[in-house]
């Protein structure tokens, strides 16, 4: 499927790990993400989804083939991205010695935003997030579900267009994941954000996504469909269907 306005492109994409580069995670992946789409990347544990991710992110360069991020190459010109692209992962990944406004922050400082600036955008954020109350508080005080809550305010603070998410809600219980996806694809859809989400749940992939890859391993593409806003339950049924078939074949 090709979207009409790519901000994201992997052409041909292919990363080998190992001695000899004999181990293939990623197999000659083209995907291409529109602006504005909600992209969720399914597939089981281990069949390469955060190493996808990783090349996007330009944390890892691939072996062959090209990832082209908003028309640059995310690898080589890390610098460019710098407030460009926001990243939630699994972990909260929040400093321990920080409080959760210096948390917040953190992406704000790094783009030399002042600093009264800066502690006003955290503490909309926070809010956003349902933690005002809370802002002085360090990583320890805080529930599990509130530390990512400061990891999305920090991902949305830098005001990044672009959102790449690791499985962030996939260390919370289901309750709190749930209310936390509901509230996270509500600010991405107000804010006009692209994301791609990656999930290792078909739950969580079709209450999240508007569109739907899942991958098998080596990371190559078993089904690739849209999901209308206003998709019925049966269609979502149909949908839960195909991809159990092609997960279980
Ligand atoms: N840095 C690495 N060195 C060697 N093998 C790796 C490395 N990163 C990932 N792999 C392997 O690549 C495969 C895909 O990993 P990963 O992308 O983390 O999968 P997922 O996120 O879907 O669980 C796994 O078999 C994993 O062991
Ligand atoms: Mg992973």
């Amino acid at each position: 499927m090709t979207a009409a306005q790519p901000i994201i492109r992997l052409d041909q994409v292919t990363k080998a790990f190992g001695v000899g580069r004999s181990f293939t995670a990623v197999d000659r992946l083209d995907l291409d993400v529109g602006t504005g789409q909600m992209l969720a990347l399914l597939g089981k544990t281990g069949c390469g989804k955060s190493t996808i991710f990783n090349m996007i992110a330009g944390l890892t360069e691939p072996t062959s083939g090209i990832v082209t991020v908003d028309g640059r190459n995310p690898f080589r010109d890390f610098d460019a991205f710098r407030g460009k692209i926001a990243i939630v992962f699994q972990n909260d990944r929040l400093l321990p010695w920080r409080t959760a406004v210096q948390n917040v922050g953190l992406g704000l400082e790094m783009l030399d935003i002042p600093p009264k600036l800066r502690n006003e955008t955290a503490m909309h954020w926070l809010g956003k997030l349902g933690l005002l109350g809370h802002e002085n508080d360090y990583p320890h005080a805080l529930s599990g579900g509130m530390r990512q809550r400061v990891s999305i305010a920090r991902a949305f603070a830098t005001d990044a267009n672009i959102l790449l998410c690791d499985e962030p809600f996939s260390a919370l219980d289901e309750m709190t994941g749930r209310t936390l996806r509901a509230e996270f694809l509500k600010l991405v859809k107000e804010n006009g954000k692209t994301a791609v989400f990656i999930t290792h749940s078909i739950n969580e992939a079709l209450e999240i996504g508007d569109r739907l890859v899942v991958l098998k391993r080596p990371a190559t593409i078993a089904l690739d469909v849209s999901l209308q806003r206003n998709c019925t339950i049966e269609n979502k049924e149909a949908i839960r269907g195909r991809i159990q078939d092609v997960l279980a074949s």
